[in-house]
């Protein structure tokens, strides 16, 4: 089971499409284990986006993920972070695909409703900046025997 950060953006927050979105990761069988809506500080965009510092866009994707509550969510599954990530499409609202988050809801560029991990250690190292001990909650799911085969013993 992996565990991955997934960041509705302040647009996603503020155009009132958070529920259309979990439920997407819902519907695909994916397990939510932790959430939370707040406002980034600056310095926590700054560490969450160190790799980007430099950039041309660095100031604006600042300025943007600080500038309206966001949810921060924990989401589990087998293979969750490739999962999300496909699911999300490409960076661009414009560019991504139709049937994705970002190409069904957005058109814009920079504000592309949503962010997830990309790597096994980016996920590792962003759960554990958004969430503190205890707040992603290991619960059982009632319904996991139906949506993974688990007459091998491990999740399929
Ligand atoms: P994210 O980190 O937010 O999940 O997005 P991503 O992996 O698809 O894209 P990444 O390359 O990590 O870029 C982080 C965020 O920076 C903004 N961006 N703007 N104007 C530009 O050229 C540009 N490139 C990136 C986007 O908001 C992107 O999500
Ligand atoms: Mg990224």
């Amino acid at each position: 089971m992996e565990t991955t950060l997934i960041i509705l953006k302040p647009d996603a927050v503020q155009r009132g499409l958070m529920g259309r979105i979990i439920s997407r990761f819902e519907d695909k069988g994916l397990q939510i284990v932790g959430a939370k809506l707040m406002q980034i500080s600056p310095e926590l965009a700054a560490t969450h986006y160190a790799d980007h510092k430099g950039k041309p866009f660095y100031d604006g994707l600042v300025g943007f993920m600080t500038s309206s509550p966001v949810l921060v969510m924990a989401i589990r599954g087998v293979g969750a972070i490739t999962i999300c990530r496909s699911m999300m499409g490409a960076t661009f609202g414009s560019k991504a695909d139709a049937g994705t988050i970002r190409g069904d809801f957005g058109v814009s560029n920079s504000f592309n409703l949503i962010h997830g991990s990309d790597s096994p250690e980016a996920a590792e190292r962003e759960l554990g900046l958004f969430f503190n001990a205890g707040e992603v909650l290991n619960w059982d799911r009632m319904i996991q025997g139906w949506v993974y085969d688990m007459s091998g013993g491990a999740p399929e």
